[in-house]
């Protein structure tokens, strides 16, 4: 058996800004969800990356001076102005208006206003109407990309990528690089699995997006096929290890990080989720056999609770928005604390760690692993979606389409 596997760590900023600046002339972004926490890290990215790029924040909030400062923390004289609209999802009606002029005079539209299921990709279809260069979004529901992806008409001129965050996002693309290591051998097994401390510093969505994600099903390979598995999500899976052990030759970045994912995330429980990237991902690389996708989170206790949780409470109410957000609010107080514990024993001092690990292996059992970790999840899902969007920017394939088809070639970008 082969084995063959190498770490991805991006970790601080300051290593991020010696990378050459892409864009020529200033684009003009327009953030959805800019207030939000992972809104403000992805306009602080894009601005490491071009300081000239003029940034317009969207919220729902009559004030947005707080996500405004935030960016100009860092960037005290950049571009940067925050604009209220009180509904993007709205099919029509004054928000619409408002939305449309703006992005008539964006270059691109960066979405992170989640969560997306039970939604329609309106923002998307405003986006293509005002003729923008690019979109891209965080979305993770698999009818939602459906939808989405019916939209790809011929008369389309905006570059649209779908699901471009850390993960999915990030992930399917490492999925895509593991399985052209495989030398041309088919693919049989493709796994996904993500750990989040907390909820990585973007606050009770995260957490009102994953209670929803329970009362959906997995849709996942077994035995080469797209299969449904109505209560899965939310079943713990077992241990994973977020590092890779000392075995496992090492190619491309010869294992850069290695040992601070060991420390900081080390073996972690995870619980099965219905990310699509399980469906996506494993189809467009004709997986002969299964495919999971699970996440789990720290403190421990977390993981055990949401499994009672799941255990307990009918399929059918997670999937109730009322519920959901209510839970995620009265749990509220309990992830504030745990989150000042976390950020009191992390030593970078930040308790959003998040790492992921995507594993491909072969008919004939090669098996490649890459496992990418980082001090913030926030921050990463931040400057996923913003390197993203610049590479859509620089590279144009106008249509919409999903990570894993775009960086289909690992040459190619
Ligand atoms: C911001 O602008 C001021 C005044 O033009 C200048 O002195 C300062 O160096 C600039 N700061 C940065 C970070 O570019
Ligand atoms: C793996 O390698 C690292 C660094 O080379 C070392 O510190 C660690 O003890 C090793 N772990 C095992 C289980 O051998
Ligand atoms: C969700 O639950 C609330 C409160 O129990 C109820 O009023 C509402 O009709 C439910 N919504 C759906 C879509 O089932
Ligand atoms: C959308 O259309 C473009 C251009 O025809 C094509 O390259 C792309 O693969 C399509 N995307 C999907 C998701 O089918």
């Amino acid at each position: 058996m082969r084995i063959a596997s190498f770490v991805y760590c991006i970790s601080t900023a300051a290593a991020l800004s010696t990378i050459p600046v892409v864009t020529k002339k200033p684009s003009r972004f327009l953030l959805l969800g800019g207030a939000g926490r992972i809104g403000t890290a992805a306009a602080s990215h894009l601005l490491l990356r071009d300081p000239s790029s003029q940034i317009i924040l969207v919220g729902r909030s009559n004030d947005g001076s707080r996500a405004v400062e935030e960016v100009r923390m860092d960037h005290p004289n950049a571009t940067v102005s925050y604009e209220q609209v009180a509904d993007i999802w709205e099919g029509e009606g004054p928000s619409v208006d408002r939305l449309k002029s703006l992005m008539r005079e964006s270059d691109c539209i960066i979405h992170t206003a989640g969560p997306y299921l039970h939604r329609k990709p309106t923002p998307m279809k405003l986006a293509i109407e005002s003729r923008c260069q690019v979109y891209v979004d965080v979305s993770d529901p698999l009818p939602y990309l459906e939808t989405a992806c019916l939209m790809n008409h011929t008369s389309v001129t905006t570059t649209c990528l779908l699901s471009a965050g850390a993960f999915p996002g990030m992930s399917n693309v490492m999925a895509m690089e593991a399985a052209s290591y495989l030398g041309g051998e088919s693919v049989h097994d493709v796994r996904f699995q993500y750990f989040t401390a907390g909820l990585g510093g973007s606050g009770p969505l995260n957490l009102y997006i994953t209670n929803l994600g329970f009362g959906e099903p997995m849709v996942q390979y077994d035995g080469g096929q797209l299969r449904f598995f109505t209560a899965l999500s939310g079943s713990l899976l077992g241990k994973v290890n977020f590092f890779l052990n000392n075995a496992s030759r090492s190619i491309g970045t010869s294992g850069f990080g290695n040992e601070q994912a060991r420390q900081r995330v080390g073996s972690q429980p995870v619980f099965a989720w219905p990310f699509p990237e399980a469906a996506t991902v494993a189809t467009e690389l004709r997986a002969r056999g299964g495919s999971t996708a699970a996440m789990g989170t720290a403190p421990g206790i977390w993981n055990t609770v949401l499994a009672i949780l799941v255990k307990l409470i009918p399929r059918p109410w997670w999937r109730n928005e009322t519920f959901s957000k209510f839970l995620a609010d009265f749990s509220e107080p309990m992830v504030w604390a745990t989150d000042k514990i976390l950020r009191a024993s992390d030593p970078a001092g930040v308790g959003e760690t998040h790492a992921m690990r995507v594993d491909v292996s072969g008919r004939r059992g090669p098996h490649i692993s890459i496992v990418q970790a980082h001090d913030s999840f926030r921050q990463c899902v931040g400057q996923s979606c913003a390197e993203f969007a610049l590479d859509c920017l620089r590279y144009p394939a106008v249509g919409v389409e999903l990570p894993e088809r775009r960086y289909r070639d690992p040459i190619a970008h």
